[in-house]
Formats: C-alpha cells, structure tokens, sequence
C-alpha cells in the first residue's frame, strides 16, 4: 500500500510532494505534484478516480499542456492540477472539461477541494459557487475566477495557462 501511494503521491521527501508544498502552501501534503504537468490528487478517491496516467504520445496544441487522460476523471469530480508551477482546478462536467484558477477569490482556498454539481462548482469553505465555464460568481459577481482553455486531443486532457 505504501508503495502505490508513493507512485501516485510521491515520496514524502521527494520533489513532488515539494512542489506541490511550495506551489499551495500547505504544509502536509496527501498528494503532490506529479513531475509536471501531471497532475495532484487531493484524496485518495481522486486518486482511484484518476489512476490512468496522462498519454505521453498525445501532441498538444501550440501552448497547451496534456494534464490527464480524457478518461480519468468523471463526469461531476473537480481535481487540482499543476500546470507549469501553477495550481488550477479541473472539473469535468456532462459538457466536458474546464480549467480554471485553483484559487478561490474570497480567501484563497482551493476550489479543486470543493464539490461540483453540474457547471457549479462550490468552494469547501464559505460556500461561493462558480460556474466552472466562465469563472462567473453567482454569489458576488465581481469576483470571476480566470478560466482557462482546454482542449481534448486524443486521449489527452490540454490546458492552455
Ligand atoms: S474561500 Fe471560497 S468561499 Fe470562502
């Protein structure tokens, strides 16, 4: 058990876990960033959810990267990803897939942790729900996260930051 943990998560001592410390902050990390772009499981049921590794022979469009396998996530899961030091929730919805910024506008907590029903994506901690297509916020619409394009090719997952 130790050992799939340290494939998917990382070595608690090795870069990944590093990575994804000093890219959100925490400081105990359950999952980590996977030599990029790959990407960071938050739970050990993202991790089941996503245990398909990004296809390496999949070429992205000029300035995207491959973060997943298309097949990976289900439809209504939102995970954290690392995209180029970056943090950026990806949701998958009945209408695709989504990208935006990981950081909630409110106070900054991981909307990657929060819950997805259909495009409305609700931050685990106060509760603002975004719409995962446009960032909009519906509970303070001054507040729109940056959304970011992606695209499927192949059996990749690309997001363009
Ligand atoms: S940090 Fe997102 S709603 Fe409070």
């Amino acid at each position: 058990m130790a050992m799939w943990k340290d494939i998917v998560f990382g070595r608690p001592d090795g870069i990944r876990q590093s990575t994804y410390r000093s890219v959100t902050g925490k400081k105990a990390a359950k999952a980590a960033a996977v030599s990029k772009p790959e990407p960071v499981y938050e739970s050990a049921e993202q991790a089941l959810n996503l245990g398909i590794e990004a296809p390496k022979d999949v070429t992205p469009p000029s300035g995207f990267e491959v973060v997943l396998h298309k097949d990976a996530l289900e439809s209504g899961k939102v995970i954290e990803v690392i995209i180029a030091g970056n943090a950026i929730a990806l949701a998958r919805t009945d209408e695709g897939y989504f990208a935006l910024d990981n950081r909630c506008p409110r106070t900054a907590c991981a909307l990657g942790e929060g819950s997805l029903e259909g495009n409305k994506l609700t931050c685990p901690t106060h509760g603002w729900v975004f719409d995962v297509s446009d960032g909009s916020c519906e509970i303070s619409p001054k507040d729109t996260v940056p959304t970011y394009p992606v695209q499927v090719v192949g059996d990749g997952v690309c997001v363009k930051i």
